[in-house]
């Protein structure tokens, strides 16, 4: 059986999303049908494609289509979600367009892929930040109970998309030639060089940002737990792809370093992580780690600890590549597990 592809936005996460289809053999007939606001011939995973520009017609036939274009009013998933799901494909959404919505999934493949409904055919991925975290502490939580979660993140240049990369490449060359360092405040507020911004996405009345309460709300979620007390400060840093968490847990039972770690080394238990602990040979995951052949799709844990601060406390550092697991290779898996459980 093969199935007809589209993709939607080909930016880095479009870019990931055909990698990922190429590198896991996805049953795609032809060629994926790679759309975006204008037409032109655009290289993506190091192959030249033909890149159509977004139209009805274009969704005829097609059985899925990943959506990884911007989000809001004009964005692809609003525009576009509802005329591929009527053309009988299942989208599967890295926006946060309709995350929230309610009656649609919000799925991160080894933490709830059984909330998929075919009654609801628009799949909605979860931010970046959120998906590694859930894939962290979801095996935490089925094995002893979680009472609440502290997190901060440490986020990558590429989670605000393809111009924040180059922003900060340039900003690298400036600030190297000693030459004043520019940079456009529609991306970030100041220069990411050399600096930790603790602003992603917008304030909102509390003195959150979006971003940490996507991380509390998405997580409330995919966990089904709607009232877990969750608290997240989000970091933009100066690193082009990868983000880390710092992540603090306080459970319903004791569970020490060596069971935690031997529930995260379990695949069974704790599928997608690989925990990365040997303090004693300085071993522990890191943003340029996350990027290497042997991990990229891999949530990588470390630096696992008791608390003693608290009841029952346990501190833990996840890192994830947030363009492949954080993004294209989560949309890529639920759309294996649609095949898997025959429902694409
Ligand atoms: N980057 C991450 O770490 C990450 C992680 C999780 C989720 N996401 C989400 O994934 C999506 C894509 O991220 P990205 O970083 O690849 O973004 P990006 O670099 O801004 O690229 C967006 C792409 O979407 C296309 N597009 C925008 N509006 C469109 C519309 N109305 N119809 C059709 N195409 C449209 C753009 O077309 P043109 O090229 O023609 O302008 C561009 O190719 C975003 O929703 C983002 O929030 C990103």
């Amino acid at each position: 059986m093969v199935y007809r592809v589209g993709v939607v936005g080909v930016g880095p996460v479009g870019d990931r999303i055909f990698r990922v289809l190429k590198e896991r053999n996805f049953p795609v007939e032809g060629a994926p049908v790679f759309m975006a606001t204008r037409e032109r011939m655009e290289v993506l995973a190091d192959e030249e494609v033909l890149v159509r520009e977004v139209s009805e017609e274009l969704f005829e036939g097609l059985d899925v289509v990943f959506f990884a274009g911007r989000e809001g009013a004009k964005g692809a998933s609003v525009q576009w979600g509802s005329v591929a799901t009527e053309a009988g494909a299942w989208a599967i959404d890295n926006g946060s367009d309709f995350r929230m919505t309610e009656g649609y999934s919000l799925i991160v493949p080894e933490v709830n892929m059984d909330a998929v409904s075919v009654e609801n055919k628009h799949i909605c991925s979860p931010n970046c930040s959120t998906i590694q975290m859930v894939v962290s502490i979801a095996p935490i939580h089925r094995a002893v109970g979680i009472k609440r979660v502290v997190v901060s993140t440490y986020q990558a240049t590429s989670g605000w998309g393809q111009a924040a990369m180059e922003e900060f490449e340039v900003q690298v060359g400036q600030y190297a030639a000693g030459e004043q360092v520019q940079w456009d405040p529609g991306i970030f507020d100041k220069p990411i060089v050399f600096d930790c911004l603790p602003r992603i996405d917008r304030f909102l009345d509390t003195g959150y940002t979006k971003e940490e309460m996507k991380m509390v709300d998405e997580t409330r979620k995919i966990m089904s737990a709607p009232g877990m007390p969750i608290t997240a400060t989000a970091v933009r840093v100066p690193v082009v792809i990868g983000h880390s968490e710092s992540i603090n847990l306080e459970l319903e039972a004791p569970l020490s370093r060596e069971e935690a770690l031997e529930i995260l080394r379990d695949p069974k238990q704790s599928p997608g992580v690989t925990v990365v602990d040997d303090p004693e040979n300085l071993q522990y995951p890191t943003q340029a780690d996350c990027v290497l052949e042997a991990y990229k799709d891999d949530v990588l844990v470390g630096r696992v600890r008791e608390d003693a601060s608290v009841e029952n406390g346990l501190n833990l550092w996840c890192v994830s590549d947030n363009l492949r697991k954080g993004a294209a290779t989560n949309t890529v898996q639920i759309a294996q597990e649609l095949i898997e459980r025959g429902l694409l």
